[in-house]
């Protein structure tokens, strides 16, 4: 799939993760819709930076706790681009808790924002695109679904329901629409934590480093690009997945 020309929207684009994916989609001449919640700031620079490059980029607010407003993001991205045919599900929150400690609420609000908004802005999205336009999704998960983290429980599920949630939406939309996943491992240091603390995590990977944003970026764009892979997850992990359970660290 040729990327130039085509209208984007990518959830929690505003910066860190989702901003690399927004440059990578605009450098291969991608128009971006760039979704925030709190980033609305950072999110109209970044669409300046973008439309200097060429492409048409424009930003707007939507708290995905409350998942009922994904149709009206869709409208909105639809408005300002006209039809949105390629989909990041990058926003997501992080939060610190247990089994032990967990309560519904906070399970429900984790799970909203990080499984439930993208589910249903994808179907959104899919009503939306024109039949006779092909179109595909990404959406941002974990590599440690596999291999859990015992400290970002809520987190874990969400993460993991997403991964079910790729292969099911890639097996219910196609062919015109292709649904992928980008597993992350240590990329970044989560927010209140500092480089020291992300490299001292990357040690036990076998690569030894962490990512940074580019190789997610990179993958994200190869996975829109190539129209032959559907429900796949694809781990940019540094080989963090080989590491066991117990052996993994735990940010
Ligand atoms: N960074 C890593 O090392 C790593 C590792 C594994 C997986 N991942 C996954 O990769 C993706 C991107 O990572 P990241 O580190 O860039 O994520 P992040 O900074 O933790 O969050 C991305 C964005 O999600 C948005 N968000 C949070 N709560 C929201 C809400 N209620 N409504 C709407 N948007 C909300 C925020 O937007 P605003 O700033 O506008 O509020 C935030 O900028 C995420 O899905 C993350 O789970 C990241």
């Amino acid at each position: 799939m040729e990327l130039r020309g085509r209208n984007a929207l990518v959830t929690g684009g505003a910066q860190r993760v989702g901003a690399a994916i927004v440059r990578a989609l605009a450098d291969a001449g991608a128009n971006i819709f760039i979704h925030y919640n709190t980033s609305g700031e950072a999110a109209h620079e970044l669409a300046a930076e973008i439309r200097e490059t060429g492409v048409a980029a424009h930003a707007g607010p939507a708290d995905l706790s409350d998942p009922t407003c994904t149709p009206g993001l869709i409208a909105t991205a639809t408005e300002a681009l006209g039809a949105i045919s390629l989909l990041v599900n990058s926003a997501s929150s992080f939060p610190r808790d247990t089994l032990a400690d967990l309560t519904i609420d906070g399970l429900r609000e984790t799970i909203d924002v990080s499984l439930t908004a993208p589910i249903f802005l994808t179907q959104a999205y899919a009503a939306s695109l024109p039949s006779d336009t092909t179109g595909a999704v990404v959406n941002l998960s974990d590599s440690r679904t596999t291999s859990p983290y015992q400290r970002h429980f809520a987190y874990t599920i969400a993460k993991g329901g997403l991964d079910t949630f790729t292969r099911a939406a890639a097996t219910a939309l196609g062919p015109q629409i292709r649904v992928n996943a980008v597993a992350l491992g240590v990329v970044l240091p989560p927010a209140g934590h500092d480089d020291d603390y992300v490299n001292q995590l990357a040690a036990a990977l076998p690569l030894a480093a962490p990512g940074g944003v580019k190789p997610v970026a990179h993958a994200v764009r190869a996975l829109l690009e190539n129209d032959f892979i559907t429900g796949d997850i694809v781990r940019v992990d540094g080989g963090g997945h080989l590491t066991t359970a117990t052996t993994a660290p735990d940010a």
